[in-house]
């Protein structure tokens, strides 16, 4: 080439406004200078602008070009010049700033008005080098090159130019068309692949609405169109420059583009500046840009707007307009380019992680809708589509919040029908069966002659079986009717070798029919290769090969045996017929796939079943049918035995695949259950599908009627009445348990099922009776369940939600459309809260043992016990499990065989015990050496890092040296006897094998063992997840911090006093150093950071036996505002690392990317607290959105709830703090966000979640500003966000209560606004009228209404529905509708008061101890079930009146073993340790005999202080509980049911007392 030779490319021009200045083509280097020379104004300054991605790749080549274009046009004529500027690529660089920079470069080299800029990129470039075109002096000419596929058919066409603001995304520009657009597909070669993606998704746009045959291509072309952009053309050559040099692949892609940059170009041509037609290419755009608006930038635009066109399909499919088929051919289309199609599909949830994911829910994308710039007034305006490449309207539609926000819900709100179903009848064709499907297409496409098949099922199996049969050849396809009729055209079973492999993706049925088909391919050379994805090759073929391999077919597996891929080799003999032998055991597939392809064999097949039972012989059948539909009649000569005749299958003209019969039970219910009438018209008597007997064999047994004709059914109901289904064991195993789960979800209603092995019993109830409440259905993400449960919401009175209504694309797409549209029942989205509260923990039984170690004679048998009986697990004790497995005690074994022998057998029983035994369902003691061996410990570790409990239980080694002492039971230590030497040795190993530890300290507190079992129950409880015990943030709540260096400061009162209004308590450990042992310490020091951890676990320790309240464990360094050494890092470490192995419920990690990312990723059962303080509020402004967004992003990356704190400079940064949170702080990702100081006081009264708190009893506050939650309460309630509510006291006679005083004492100290009042009636009626006032915020209930009330109710808590009995009445608000529920808090206070009484008294245990109840009225069933939920299992009852007494021991008898005595010496024999009074009044005379050795008396009734039952047992020196605690404790629940905050015990209990002491 000589130097000044040019190659001027072939191009294809498209016109814009009026002129040809689309030119595209490949390698257009030299044209494009060839052309500006030539063509365009000269200039005497050429200005390119590229970013850093494009200069290395193609900026030589402008520059080289540009020199010769001169040359070989203007000689040696002087040339203008080419200035170059390189920018940074992204969106960033689209900005003022930017902007800015190349005008002052440009001013700086002296360019003048005959500049011309070109812009050599993507639509960053684009955009940003246009805007300094059109405001250059007022306006230079501009050329774009664009690079990327999006800037190409996209940003390059129509003039718009912009740059970004902080305010948002293009919202300063102007209009400037460019003088020519030059589109060099050759550069596409270098384009990231997932930016050839973002570029695709506005190609399939554009054609969805422009171009049916435009989508046909895209459709059918993805693969191509994919590879001839990505792998471009090899080498450095000129491929395509000319069109005789442009491969096939070349071609395509230039039609694909050029065909899309066509439509752009016309819609702009005819609509300029965007005022109707330009409006259509915003198709996918709405709902795409909220989505963008949330998800980006790690979601580009393409693939928000690919997301954004489905759902805008599934808009207008939902309107009425496209059809399903067109629905699914566009989201398939869109997948094929590697686009996601749904808001959380994997490749977005991939890109954004599942925390922000849970942000995108339908209000905040309705809200960023709200302000499109495309909106007229409040109306959203959304391009709806009526079938593929043709739009409703050309501009977009005005389309109602309502639907648009129905498309977008992840759930759905099914309202009654009401009478409207029970007009006129209603037909309904389900979707087409997928079985059907497939066999007709196989049919269809060997047979001879034309057939149209009508209601095929469009999925990614079908999808695949058309592509395949296409690519062999023979047959052809076409759509009519926009895809509702897929025309084949038989080849007759003439079949060739395919271009290339078979890829059947994930398509069984597929593989399996065509693994036969492919044999019959013709010709006696080539080979085919049948493969799939990475799952297909997983999945079995085997017995379907070996069978063909017997009959003379080359197959050969290309991986491993017995699975895809496989080639076939052509033999020429075909497929060789005769007799086949299969086995039919696996997959009835294998004998359709035999069956369907058997007519075209050489020989006729005599096809014999071999094996066991042949599975799912319907599906064979329903082949067999089809065969014959297509004029082969297949003989079954014996049971497991056909005979196939040679012979072609004749198409019929027309092949209607019936409904999926399953599907359209759903339809057929809703008629019987709603009483109207509904036709299936295409299954009927002959149908081909077991399930088509559902109306016939189900419904009219029901009572329905029902007419079936060979081709039709219609179902009238209604039916009723109690079901029984049986034999339908499977269900068990579907999706999800089907069977547990209609139990669960219809008791939502009201309805009652047993749940049996092989079945369910459902209690049908009047539809009128059906629950008065709406319920959310969790659907288990199984279809069958959600559209079950949509039937049932259309008679419920108010409807239910479905949680999860996306489920149902599994089988029928567009069912709630049909459900609204065609069957009449009102839908709207809905937006389900998480599932957690509602979802019970899973069961018991398949969490894996717990396992503790420890040295022996810390406790590990003792709490194991205790532990295994409170969580109902089995206790195992290592040694004894041992000793009984190898028959010989332990010092024998260790006498005969050493020590190394065994901790052999050690080891084997440990993992026999934990892998065959016990792997779940106990709690397992090791020896205290067990950690000495190394297998030992790795074994241990491992256990715990796959989900196993293994706790250490750490001792306080003097207490354990002295128990030793006494007990010479067991062998000696191996290694030497100072105890405390064995175990410094061994404390290491034990952290190394555990994941949670609990310090045994006697000494912590008075009367210290039953507190510190139950706090190790608690611990157990929170490291197997069966009791997080975890603040609700989903409405304000609080945590106080505690600043004193020692707990010990705040006990025994002053703790309950300060953490009254919290719901957790923040224990600072740097606080703790201010300790005066470590006021001189050297932290630095190996031997004080050890004093410093125990020290901190000690008190850790202390505040859980002082509180259950949960613990956010803090240790906040210096440069954060706290007191830690913030060089002190490892330490600081250790520390958040044992917090989480404690135990404490919250951990607060400062956001530094080293440590919290370590605690983050080690936090087991804890939640994160990620924490920044920026402690002169210069940084963290709020509004300064690059700052506040940066370490907001940073904190979420390393924590489960985002903490940033700043400091009010001015009373106005509470409010940019409030509007900070608005915008990032949900349920799903907390923030908790405020302002320092005085003047940020208010910031705190705003914050959302967990606002730190201090109290007046507290010597310091944690932090400046800090205020109570007394102080919050009253602010929110002076600024209205805090309404004072109405409580009361139910009952006669009621006037001495001492409630009011407590009550209105407690709400007083939280500083409540609401007042508790008596409320004294003669009869319950006028009650009604209470509760419902709108101000009603809870009532306690007293006797004679605690059962009269419950009718008034919504619903009962379980232990008020087991009591009989309601003492407390809680209004909650739930999905926006006030719920009134009863409940019973009297048993609490018996339970609290009795636990607390053994605490001191030191009494037996419950579990084994016996009890009297005296009385059998309403109060005695609540101290019944307090026993029980103590654990206690014996229990002896009096009353007078005997008979009530049966009866009341009747209804106990499954939770206790009660037994009636007919006279109250009777008890004495039971010898119980705790007695409970129940009667109010009681004269009976208590006998002396009833009271053992030491026991716990209690009596109800608070009139007199000494009843007869609490003066024996005082005398007896029992320790007694009187009924004004009970009244206290019962109240104090109650208060903390109503507030949700934790009540003021002590104020309140000294409120009744001062009432009390003064009457009594
Ligand atoms: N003006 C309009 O009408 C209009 C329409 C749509 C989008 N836009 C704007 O377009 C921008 C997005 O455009 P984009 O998707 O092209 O982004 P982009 O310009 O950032 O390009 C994407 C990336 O691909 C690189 N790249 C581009 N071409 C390449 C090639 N041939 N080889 C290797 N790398 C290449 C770029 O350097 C960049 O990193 C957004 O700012 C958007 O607002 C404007
Ligand atoms: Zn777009």
């Amino acid at each position: 080439m000589s130097k000044t030779e040019l190659q001027l490319a072939e191009v294809e021009k498209i016109p814009v406004l009026g002129s040809d200045s689309i030119v595209c083509g490949f390698h257009l280097t030299d044209y494009i200078w060839h052309d500006i020379f030539t063509n365009l104004t000269k200039a005497s300054t050429y200005v390119l602008i590229t970013d850093t991605n494009l200069a290395p790749l193609y900026l030589h080549k402008y520059q080289d070009s540009f020199a010769r274009a001169w040359a070989s046009i203007n000689g040696s004529k002087a040339s203008p010049r080419l200035l170059v500027r390189v920018l940074p690529p992204g969106e960033t660089s689209k900005s003022r700033a930017t902007k800015g920079e190349i005008e002052d470069w440009m001013l700086s080299q002296r360019c003048t008005r005959d500049t011309m800029v070109l812009a050599l990129g993507g639509g960053v470039i684009g955009d940003l080098v246009g805007f300094v075109a059109a405001t250059f002096m007022r306006g230079v000419p501009f050329i774009q090159i664009p690079t990327s596929l999006l800037a190409m058919v996209d940003s390059s066409i129509g003039g718009k130019t912009a740059i970004d603001t902080p305010a948002g995304k293009n919202l300063v520009g102007a209009f400037w068309q460019p003088k020519r657009i030059f589109m060099d597909m050759a550069v596409l070669s270098t384009l990231p692949a997932r930016e050839f993606s973002n570029g695709m998704a506005e190609v399939v746009k554009t054609a969805a609405i422009w171009s049916p045959e435009e989508f046909d291509v895209l459709e059918a072309s993805a693969e191509s169109v994919r590879k001839a952009v990505l792998q471009g053309q090899s080498g450095d050559g000129l491929e395509g420059l000319t069109i005789a040099t442009r491969s096939e692949a070349q071609k395509m892609l230039l039609r694909v583009i050029a065909a899309s940059a066509r439509v752009k170009a016309y819609v702009v041509t005819h609509d300029e500046r965007e005022s109707g037609m330009r409006g259509l290419l915003n198709f996918g755009h709405s709902i795409g840009h909220a989505i963008e608006a949330i998800v980006s930038p790690q979601v580009l635009h393409g693939e928000c707007v690919a997301v954004g066109c489905v759902l805008e399909a599934e808009l207008s499919r939902r309107l009425g307009y496209i059809g399903e088929v067109g629905v699914a051919r566009l989201t398939r289309c869109l997948r094929a380019y590697g686009l996601p199609t749904a808001i959380d599909d994997p490749i977005i949830r991939r890109l954004v992680g599942d925390a922000k994911l849970k942000e995108v829910r339908p209000a905040r994308l309705m809200e960023v809708m709200r302000v499109d710039k495309k909106n007229v007034g409040t109306q959203k305006r959304i391009v709806l589509l009526k079938r593929l490449g043709e739009c409703v309207e050309l501009k977009p539609s005005n389309v109602d919040d309502a639907m648009i926000e129905e498309v977008i819900s992840a759930g759905v709100l099914v309202k009654p029908v009401g009478d409207s179903a029970s007009g006129s009848p209603v037909v309904v064709v389900p979707p087409g069966s997928k079985s059907i499907s497939n066999r007709a297409l196989v049919l269809a496409a060997l047979g001879s002659g034309e057939c149209r098949i009508r209601n095929l099922l469009h999925s990614d199996d079908t999808q695949v079986m058309l592509s395949a049969l296409q690519d062999m050849g023979g047959c052809g396809f076409s759509w009519e009717d926009d895809g509702d009729t897929l025309v084949v055209r038989g080849g007759g079973g003439q079949l060739s070798v395919p271009g290339s492999e078979l890829y059947l993706g994930n398509a069984g049925t597929a593989a399996r029919f065509l693994t036969t088909t492919v044999n019959l391919i013709g010709g006696d050379s080539g080979e085919t290769v049948l493969t799939g994805n990475a799952r297909m090759k997983q999945r079995p073929i085997g017995p379907l090969v070996d069978a063909l391999r017997a009959n003379g077919c080359q197959i050969v597996y290309e991986e491993s045996q017995g699975s895809l891929p496989l080639r076939v080799t052509h033999t020429g003999k075909g497929f060789p017929g005769g007799t086949i032998e299969l086995a039919a055991t696996v997959s009835s597939q294998y004998v359709s796939s035999i069956l369907l392809s058997a007519p075209y064999a050489q020989t006729p097949v005599h096809l014999v079943l071999v094996g066991g039972k042949v599975i799912s012989q319907p599906y064979i059948d329903m082949t067999i049918a089809m065969m014959a539909q297509f004029g082969v009649n297949v003989e079954r000569v014996s049971e497991k035995e056909y005979l196939i005749p040679t012979m072609p299958y004749t198409n019929p003209a027309e092949y209607v695949v019936e409904s999926d019969a399953s599907s359209a039970t759903y339809p057929l219910a809703f008629a019987a259950i709603t009483g109207s009438t509904v036709t299936v018209p295409n299954i009927g008597s002959a149908s081909l599908q077991g399930d088509a007997r559902f109306a016939v064999d189900v419904l009219r047994p029901m009572g329905c009627t029902v007419e079936q004709t060979a081709t039709s059914t219609t179902v009238t109901g209604p039916a009723r009445g109690v079901t029984r289904i049986r034999g339908i064991a499977n269900q068990h195993v579907k999706e999800c348990d089907r069977i547990a789960a209609m139990c669960d979800e219809l008791a939502k209603f009201g309805v009652t099922c047993e749940n049996h092995a092989d079945g369910i019993d459902v209690h049908g109830v009047r539809i009128s009776d059906l629950g008065p409440v709406s319920p959310s259905v969790h659907c288990y993400d199984d279809h069958r369940v959600a559209m079950s449960f949509s039937i049932l919401s259309c008679v419920a009175p108010l409807g239910a939600e479905i949680r999860e209504r996306r489920c149902v694309g599994k089988t029928w797409p567009q069912w709630w459309d049909v459900l609204a549209r065609d069957l009449g029942a009102p839908t709207a989205g809905s937006d389900p809260e998480p599932l957690e509260a509602e979802h019970k923990e899973t069961a018991v039984a398949a969490k894996p043992s717990i396992v503790i170690i420890g040295m022996r004679g810390v406790g590990k048998s003792t709490l194991g016990q205790a532990a295994a009986e409170a969580l109902g697990l089995e206790f195992v004790d290592m040694d004894a499990y041992l000793e009984s497995k190898i028959s010989k005690t332990i010092p024998e074994i260790i006498k005969a065989d050493g020590w190394p022998a065994f901790r052999d057998h050690e080891r084997a029983m440990l993992v026999q015990a934990l892998e065959q035994e016990h792997p779940e369902g106990a709690v397992i003691a090791c020896g205290g050496g067990v950690v000495e061996s190394e297998q030992n410990r790795a074994y241990l570790k491992q256990y715990a890092k796959t989900g196993g409990a293994v706790v250490c239980l750490t001792p306080n080694m003097k207490h354990v040296a002295e128990y030793l002492e006494q007990d010479k039971t067991r062998p000696a230590y191996a290694i030497t006897s100072d105890i405390y030497e064995v175990y410094q040795k061994r404390r290491p190993l034990y952290a190394e094998c555990c994941n949670y530890e609990f310090l045994v300290d006697k000494s912590l507190v008075a009367n210290a063992w039953p507190v510190i079992e139950r706090d190790f129950v608690r611990l157990l409880n929170f490291a197997t997840a069966r009791s997080l015990n975890r603040v609700d943030l989903s409405s304000p709540s609080f945590f106080v911090s505690l600043t004193a260096d020692d707990v010990r400061a705040y006990l025994p009162d002053t703790l309950g006093d300060v953490t009254a209004g919290s719901q957790a308590i923040e224990m600072r450990a740097d606080l703790l150093l201010n300790n005066q042992q470590f006021a001189a310490a050297d932290l630095r020091q190996p031997d004080v950071q050890e004093a410093f951890v125990e020290y901190v676990q000690s008190q850790f320790t202390l505040l859980r036996h002082s509180s259950s309240l949960p613990v956010v464990f803090t240790v906040r360094t210096e440069p954060q505002g706290g007191r830690f050494p913030g060089s002190a890092d490892a330490l600081r470490s250790r520390l958040l690392h044992l917090a989480v192995r404690w135990g404490a419920e919250y951990v607060d990690v400062e956001i530094d990317n080293i440590v919290a990312a370590k605690v983050f990723a080690g936090k087991q059962n804890s939640l994160v607290i990620s924490s920044y303080h920026d402690t002169a509020g210069t940084r963290l402004t709020w509004t300064d959105c690059e700052f506040a967004n940066e370490i907001l992003a940073r904190g979420r990356a390393c924590g489960d709830i985002v903490k940033l704190i700043s400091v009010a400079n001015a009373w106005e940064d509470n409010l940019k703090c409030l509007q900070f949170t608005q915008r990032h702080h949900s349920a799903a990702a907390p923030l908790i966000a405020l302002n320092m100081g005085y003047t940020g006081q208010m910031s705190r009264v705003l914050c959302p979640c967990l606002t730190p708190v201090t109290h007046p009893a507290l010597t310091a506050a944690a932090a400046p500003g800090q205020i109570s939650v007394q102080e919050i309460s009253q602010a929110r309630s002076l600024m209205g966000k805090l309404p004072a509510r109405s409580f009361y006291l139910f009952g006669t006679p009621i006037q001495h209560s001492p409630s009011p005083a407590m009550h209105n004492a407690g709400f007083a100290a939280l500083g409540l606004p609401h007042m508790y009042r008596l409320n004294e009636t003669s009869s319950a009626d006028p009650l009604k009228a209470v509760i419902a006032a709108a101000d009603f915020g809870g009532a306690s209930v007293t006797i004679p209404y605690k059962q009269e009330i419950i009718p008034m109710l919504d619903e009962l808590t379980d232990a008020a529905q087991t009591i009989g009995a309601v003492n407390t009445v809680i209004p909650e608000i739930r999905n926006g509708k006030r719920v009134l529920v009863g409940d019973n808090t009297d048993y609490l206070g018996i339970c609290g008061c009795l636990e607390r009484a053994r605490a001191t008294a030191g009494t037996q245990k419950f579990t084994s101890a016996t009890a009297l109840v005296i009385g059998a009225g309403g109060t005695s069933r609540a101290a019944l079930y307090a026993l029980y939920t103590l654990g206690v299992r014996n229990v002896a009852l009096f009353n007078r009146t005997a008979s009530r007494a049966h009866q009341l021991a009747n209804e106990f008898s499954g939770l206790l073993n009660v037994s009636v005595v007919g006279q109250l010496l009777d008890a004495a024999e039971l010898k119980p340790t705790y007695i409970i009074g129940t009667i109010p009044g009681c004269d009976l005379v208590i006998p002396e005999q009833l009271f053992g050795e030491n026991g716990v008396a209690l009596d109800m009734a608070y009139k007199p202080r000494w009843t007869p039952l609490l003066e024996t047992a005082q005398r007896n020196k029992w320790n007694v509980v009187h009924g004004v605690e009970v009244l206290v404790e019962q109240g104090v629940h109650q208060l903390a049911k109503w507030t949700k905050l934790s009540p003021p015990v002590r104020i309140m209990r000294e409120a009744v007392y001062s009432k009390y002491d003064a009457e009594f």
